[in-house]
């Protein structure tokens, strides 16, 4: 039986008071909550301050990027020395907004802009192979764009997003990591993926780990969906066979709604 995991992506939002007061108030309400692993991701700059509010709750702490550099000349860059040094033990790499994947782009997001978010298959196994050294679990997003999708390479797009996160990765590594998927076309737009296709392509990404880890890692690794999740969406969508968690952004700025996204967990 895989554990449901529901995490929040706080993304670019809050200060450290905003963040401190979100978490007390989310907090309070999965206390009786045993049964989920619940993750929030606040941005760098409250990740100590989240830690010290959650030490004595069961929500644990989460990164939403990772460098795959221990140390060094790496200006701007936050290691998995450092995160754990936070107090996280999960990290987040290969979100579409870190691979320059928008599902609203923004008309100023040029493309010479866009070379910010620099990710690329290559870095995020690095950044998934140095979360895994350092003790963090992995939760690796994948998904397609729009055109992707219309074109009718949204398994394909996947496929090989999977294959090149586990580049290097053991079997008995594998089985940890939280893979998420998140059709690009849904996150922030309130365009939800049916449940139905969410859950095959779920399938897609855990048929994808056993053709390359094996069937033990592949029943083991859980999968989450995320874009758009919702508390009135979340049951029907965490009912699926192959779906074990959400991964939430703007649902998960609310404390009482990503505690209802948790209870649908339940
Ligand atoms: P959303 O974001 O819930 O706001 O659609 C999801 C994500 O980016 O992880």
């Amino acid at each position: 039986m895989r554990k449901p995991i529901i995490a929040g992506n706080w993304k670019l939002n809050g200060t450290i008071a905003e963040a401190q007061a979100l978490i007390a108030e989310l907090k309070a309400l999965v206390r009786d909550s045993n049964n989920v692993d619940i993750v929030v991701c606040p941005p760098f700059t409250a990740l100590s301050t989240v830690a010290s509010a959650v030490t004595s709750s069961s929500i644990q702490l989460g990164a939403q990027d990772i460098f795959f550099r221990q140390k060094g000349a790496y200006t701007g860059q936050i290691s998995g020395p450092m995160l754990l040094d936070c107090g996280c033990k999960y990290a987040i790499m290969g979100h579409s907004e870190r691979r320059g994947r928008f599902g609203v782009p923004e008309p100023d997001l040029t493309e010479e802009i866009l070379q910010v978010f620099g990710d690329n298959d290559k870095t995020v196994n690095l950044k998934l192979r140095a979360a895994l050294f350092n003790g963090l679990t992995p939760i690796c997003c994948v998904g397609e764009v729009l055109a992707e999708r219309e074109s009718g390479k949204t398994d394909a797009i996947v496929q090989a997003q999977v294959t090149g996160a586990l580049d290097g990765v053991s079997a008995d590594e594998a089985a940890t990591i939280v893979f998420a998927y998140e059709p690009v076309w849904a996150i922030g737009t309130g365009k939800v993926c049916a449940a139905d296709e969410a859950d095959r392509v779920c399938g897609i990404i855990r048929a994808t780990v056993a053709g390359l880890a094996g069937d033990t890692a592949a029943q083991a690794v859980r999968i989450q969906y995320g874009g758009s999740v919702k508390p009135d969406n979340a049951a029907d969508l965490l009912g699926r066979p192959n779906i074990d968690g959400a991964l939430v952004g703007g649902a998960s700025l609310k404390a009482s709604d990503f505690a209802a996204i948790v209870k649908a967990a339940e």
